[in-house]
């Protein structure tokens, strides 16, 4: 008998939990076929106590896409605390197991994640996916928040969307780092700079459903052809527009663990929320699929265009 889940909604617009897909054993091609359907729908599935460990968690990834390798943003000596090169460590903790120190450069880093963002629109090549897996969580808080972008986008008023049709926005990692921890990344060292450059992506984008959504996120800082701080104000007022709270949901993390929460990148944008990160662990590890649609590697030359002038008016 062909398996089947189910998915029950989660918020009015957008995100669903998922029950009964078997986790010990290859996920079928037909139940992947029809995860990829639900999830092009609902823009984020969340698993309960789906049993996956490091090498099941990357493998049930691979089936979805090709996998970005986890960059190594902290600094490029930064050691693997995984197996899988794959992951991303989203967590507090250091590879001798000690929490991520208040005040360290990477403890502000990981300030960033608190801002609404999609993960990886710094890259020219970004990505669709991401599915980030408990291996430890506190007691309270550490929710992961989410903003559907599809509906926040319909909502504009049409001459608004007009506006935005054509704009092309500069996403750079530091940028949010530097919003995040103002006084830790008003300077970046050339090291730094050189292992992260800008991207340039469309504004208005359509996702695989076929719906707009805005592509935004707190790496977002500047609209190409205009003036720096008028491009930032309109960025912080579209990522104000799309994080009202009827936009908003918050996903718990139960402590029974290793539960799976699978999010868009294109068409939701996404938070972490405080918890007591100097008193406890808070065991994240993420895989990140690369976008393989029509938007996928952005507007490259975009920088070029604006040198030549030859881009939309401001
Ligand atoms: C991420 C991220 C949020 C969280 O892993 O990309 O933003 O709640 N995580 O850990
Ligand atoms: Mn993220």
């Amino acid at each position: 008998m062909e398996e089947s889940f189910t998915c029950t909604k989660l918020h009015p617009t957008f995100g669903a939990s998922v029950d009964g897909v078997d986790f010990s054993k290859p996920v079928s091609a037909q139940v992947i076929a029809d995860l990829v359907k639900a999830h092009t729908y609902y823009g984020v599935l969340v698993f309960y106590n789906t049993g996956l460990d490091d090498l099941t968690h990357c493998e049930f990834s691979k089936q979805l896409g090709e996998l970005e390798r986890a960059p190594k943003f902290n600094s490029p000596d930064q050691p693997d605390r995984f197996s899988q090169p794959w992951l991303f460590d989203a967590g507090n903790t250091l590879i001798d197991g000690t929490l991520v120190q208040k005040d360290s450069r990477r403890w502000h880093y990981n300030k960033g994640n608190a801002l609404w963002h999609v993960d990886s629109s710094f890259n020219q090549h970004r990505s669709k996916y991401s599915l980030l897996l408990s291996h430890r969580v506190p007691k309270d808080g550490g929710d992961t928040g989410f903003a559907d972008i599809r509906t926040a986008y319909d909502d504009l008023p049409q001459e608004k969307k007009d506006m935005l049709e054509d704009l092309i926005i500069e996403h750079n990692l530091w940028h949010s780092r530097k919003v995040a921890a103002p006084e830790e990344f008003s300077k970046i060292t050339e090291q730094e700079m050189a292992v992260k450059k800008p991207a340039y992506h469309k504004l208005v984008q359509v996702g695989p459903d076929g719906r707009k959504t805005l592509y935004i996120a707190a790496h977002s800082k500047r609209v190409i052809g205009w003036p720096d701080d008028k491009g930032l104000n309109l960025i912080n007022e579209l990522l104000a527009w799309c994080s009202q709270p009827k936009y908003t949901m918050a996903v718990k993390w139960q402590q029974t663990t290793r539960q799976l929460v699978w999010w868009s990148n294109i068409t939701v944008l996404h938070r972490a929320t405080p918890f007591s990160d100097q008193m406890e662990i808070r065991d994240m590890r993420r895989t990140t699929v690369f976008d393989d649609g029509p938007f996928a590697h952005g507007i490259p030359d975009a920088a070029e265009r604006e040198m030549r002038g030859d881009l939309p008016a401001a």
